[in-house]
């Protein structure tokens, strides 16, 4: 069991994280670690590269410069944009550069670079809607669509009656328009001009918000007057240089829109290296998890019927306490607050697998437990009266025969893993939803990504769900010989 545990802390710390880019560097160089929300074009955004998932976009161009000035080699972490602060809070990545502006209220929790650009804010809409939205006035009490934990939130909520959607991605505010579940979204202009571009039915309105205007800087944690003095220097050059606008250009270029394949089937064969990539992560997460999770639910099991009341009580809680709480929950406790509150920076697939692995123990502890107690009393008797001593008896005489007995039970528990695997993707592993997700973001088409997505964890279960079939029919076959 401890063997296992180290296996778990000796995965690469870079396994696994969504699209942990490095440039190619020697070693021994210094990293330097940039989050940002890759949904944000021109500034941050995916494209395919040979069936791969590729990071790029002004803001990363940026960061290329921030690190080659650093002598650093340089790693991009996406994380959802309302997640970037506790990610920088926690000391997961170095800087954020995101698009992000710098409000008093961030300010107070991180510090900020010099601006490197300034955008204007903007009403996005569907085409057939834009003469609806002349002036501000006429937004009074409509359905707006923003990205949660954006300025644009903020601005969308001092609006009259307006009917506020906060979504996780920049995608996900777009099908919200396109979808009819909200009639506007405030976007900010450049990112807003590229939607426009790149999809059919979409028109940016007359109305403008007020201080429209809104600037944009690199974040780092509280405190680090260094690094904010080397990002400045490399900012003032590029300032120097008017580098930006240019940057923003070639992006713009770059982001010349992804033609997505209209049927399903050449739509698949397209991004299956992504998919290919996630199922990788998604079956690594579900079988450590229910492996971990079986050797942790069988000693909570036993501590549980192990006649001692505190022991007992440790079990009842651990269980209570993991099956009453949501896991996401649990898992962003584990990423972000252990992390913050006790300076221990499990990696994403690590924070992962310790998730899937204790809240799976938690049903399989019931599920030992139900089986142990379904073992004839007798049986224990019977060993007891033999002279053999109680552990062993559990061991070589009960165990055995409750494991059997509960066998179909696990086999379901794994399933069951399969598929809550994909919250993972929140915190930005690379699993199959986090591959669907990307693909969505890529496309901008909503549907296919996650019907392939499904279609792939549905054909996963339904061969699992095979596999245990045939295999407790084999072990039932022994009992009747
Ligand atoms: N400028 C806005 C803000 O600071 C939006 C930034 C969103 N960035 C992104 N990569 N999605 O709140």
């Amino acid at each position: 069991m401890l063997a296992l545990l180290m296996l778990l802390l000796a995965i690469h710390p870079g396994y696994g994280q969504a699209s942990a880019e490095s440039a190619s560097g020697t070693d021994g160089q210094k990293t330097i670690t940039v989050g940002l929300s890759a949904d944000f074009a021109p500034y941050e955004f995916r494209i395919t590269v040979d069936g791969k998932s590729k990071i790029v976009g002004s803001d990363v161009m940026i960061a290329e410069q921030i690190a080659a000035d650093m002598g650093a080699q340089l790693k991009i972490e996406d994380i959802a944009f309302d997640s970037l602060i506790p990610a920088l809070q926690s000391g997961r990545i170095d800087m954020i550069i995101s698009g992000m502006t710098p409000t008093d209220e961030r300010r107070q929790n991180v510090d900020f670079s010099d601006l490197y650009y300034t955008s204007r804010q903007v009403i996005l809409t569907r085409a057939e809607d834009a003469d609806k939205y002349k002036t501000m006035a006429a937004l009074d009490g409509e359905t707006i669509g923003v990205q949660s934990g954006s300025i644009q939130e903020e601005i969308a909520n001092g609006i009259p009656n307006a009917k506020v959607t906060s979504v996780k991605s920049i995608s996900d505010v777009v099908s919200q328009l396109t979808s009819g579940r909200v009639n506007v979204a405030v976007f900010e202009g450049p990112v807003a001009e590229a939607q426009v571009k790149n999809r059919k039915g979409l028109a940016i309105a007359d109305a403008v918000p007020e201080d429209s205007d809104t600037p944009m800087a690199i974040a780092v944690a509280k405190g680090n007057t260094e690094l904010v003095a080397e990002i400045n220097k490399t900012l003032t050059r590029l300032n120097a240089e008017k580098a930006v606008d240019g940057y923003i250009q070639q992006a713009n270029e770059m982001n010349s829109g992804e033609t997505a394949p209209s049927n399903i089937f050449s739509f698949f064969w397209k991004y299956r290296g992504f998919y290919a990539d996630g199922v990788k992560y998604t079956l690594l997460l579900s079988a450590l998890g229910v492996l971990f999770g079986f050797l942790i639910g069988l000693l909570i099991a036993l501590l549980r019927l192990s006649g001692v009341k505190i022991l007992k009580w440790i079990a009842v809680a651990y269980t209570e306490v993991l099956r009453g709480t949501p896991m996401l929950v649990q898992l962003l406790i584990i990423h972000y607050g252990i992390a913050t509150a006790f300076d221990i920076k499990f990696t994403v697939l690590q924070s992962g697998i310790i998730t899937l692995s204790i809240n799976s123990s938690a049903y399989l502890a019931e599920i030992f437990r139900a089986g142990i107690q379904g073992v004839d009393k007798g049986q224990m008797e019977a060993a007891r009266s033999l002279g053999m001593p109680r552990g062993m008896a559990m061991r070589t005489i009960i165990i055995p025969q409750a494991i059997k007995s509960v066998l179909p039970a696990i086999g379901n528990e794994f399933v069951v893993i399969i598929k809550e695997s994909s919250i993972v993707s929140f915190i930005g592993v690379a699993d199959l939803m986090f591959q669907a997700n990307a693909v969505r973001t890529l496309t901008y088409s909503g549907l296919y990504p996650l019907v392939i997505a499904a279609g792939i964890y549905l054909i996963m279960t339904l061969i699992l769900s095979k596999l245990l079939n045939v295999f407790e029919r084999r072990l039932s076959a022994g009992d009747n010989r």
